[in-house]
């Protein structure tokens, strides 16, 4: 059973187990740490959630908080809002209150080390889970897990460079790309736009026209996409670091009267259920996966963690891509 619990001054959203709001017991301190926050056997985690962007951060908060329910993990868990000084009070919150076990998402790359350094003076491990940050100390957090976003960018890239003919709508020997990108010093953001551009330097044709950021929401990326109908001419396809934004550059596309998927190309990031059943009606073109289903890979290396077992630094995630037919053949048995 889990209760809200809404603080004035921080204005994030701390939601916990009710047996583990109150003080915990850590006695351990070697960095590694022992199960034992509350003084009973069960593992407590402090987990900081990005927020609730997208239906991917939706999944994601769902595999996470079903996971430690069943694993029997005491679990903290504060949604930030999209705002890095909301995780960061979240984290000092969790600090305070001796959990076992750090868990976050870094909502940006940078400006992190000095949390850490102070979850690590408290000899507090700290798990970086989907998204990793950008530090010259990597012993100020035990893994990370998540996917490669690099690699994610690529696939998008690859596959445009592969489908070149056909994503030429007006057939002018220029393909166009109008870019929604994710929320500005987010990992995703930076390495999907830089795995793209590398995948396409190889083609002369394919020249990213306008780039700007929709947040990772559908509202962000309909907005943008209505700026872009308006100011450029010549738009042959839309590459979106995530699905939610795709959505929403649909939503502008049909709006301007024009037919998505077919007079303008969608490549899009994370394969959750509404992207895909776009991509099935021909509406998005292209969907590399993102996988969000991280809870039980955390929650084992939370175990592992606290335990003082090895970990390895980094953990990636396994994914794929889908084309209309591929998301049509998953798209029932699809759980997110
Ligand atoms: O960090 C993962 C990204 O964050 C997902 O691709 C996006 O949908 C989410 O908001």
């Amino acid at each position: 059973m889990f209760t809200k619990v809404f603080t004035a001054t921080a204005g994030f959203v701390l939601v916990c187990g009710l047996a583990a709001c109150g003080s915990s017991d850590k006695s351990d301190g070697d960095g590694g740490g022992s199960a034992g926050g509350g003084g009973g056997d069960a593992i407590t985690m402090g987990f900081a959630q990005v927020g609730a962007e997208s239906g991917w951060r939706t999944a994601n908060t769902k595999s996470i908080q079903e996971t430690a329910k069943k694993d029997g993990i005491d679990l903290k868990f504060s949604d930030a809002q999209q705002k890095q000084e909301n995780q960061i009070k979240a984290i000092r919150s969790y600090i305070q209150q001796k959990v076992d076990v750090i868990a976050f998402s870094p909502v940006v790359e940078t400006g992190w080390d000095a949390v850490l350094q102070e979850a690590k003076r408290a000899k507090i491990p700290v798990i970086l889970t989907d998204r990793s940050v950008d530090s010259k100390d990597d012993t100020l957090y035990a893994t990370f897990l998540g996917s490669d976003f690099i690699e994610e960018g690529k696939k998008a890239g690859q596959w445009l460079v592969d489908n070149a003919a056909d994503a030429d709508v007006d057939k002018n020997g220029s393909i166009n790309v109008v870019e929604l990108q994710g929320t500005t010093g987010a990992a995703p953001a930076i390495d999907r736009k830089e795995g793209f551009a590398d995948a396409t330097s190889s083609d002369d044709s394919i020249k990213v026209v306008a780039s700007q950021t929709g947040d990772f929401t559908r509202d962000g990326g309909k907005k943008v996409m209505e700026s872009f109908l308006k100011s450029q001419k010549d738009i042959d396809v839309v590459y979106a670091h995530n699905d939610d934004m795709g959505l929403g550059a649909i939503e502008a596309i049909e709006a301007a009267g024009k037919k998505p998927g077919v007079d303008i190309k969608i490549i899009t990031v994370d394969a959750v259920k509404d992207g895909m059943t776009a991509l099935s009606e021909g509406k998005i073109n292209y969907i590399v996966e993102c996988n969000p289903l991280l809870g039980p890979q955390l929650m084992d290396l939370a175990k592992k963690v606290v335990a003082g077992e090895d970990v390895p630094k980094r953990v990636v995630t396994e994914e794929s891509a889908f084309d209309q037919a591929q998301a049509t053949e998953v798209l029932a048995d699809r759980k997110y």
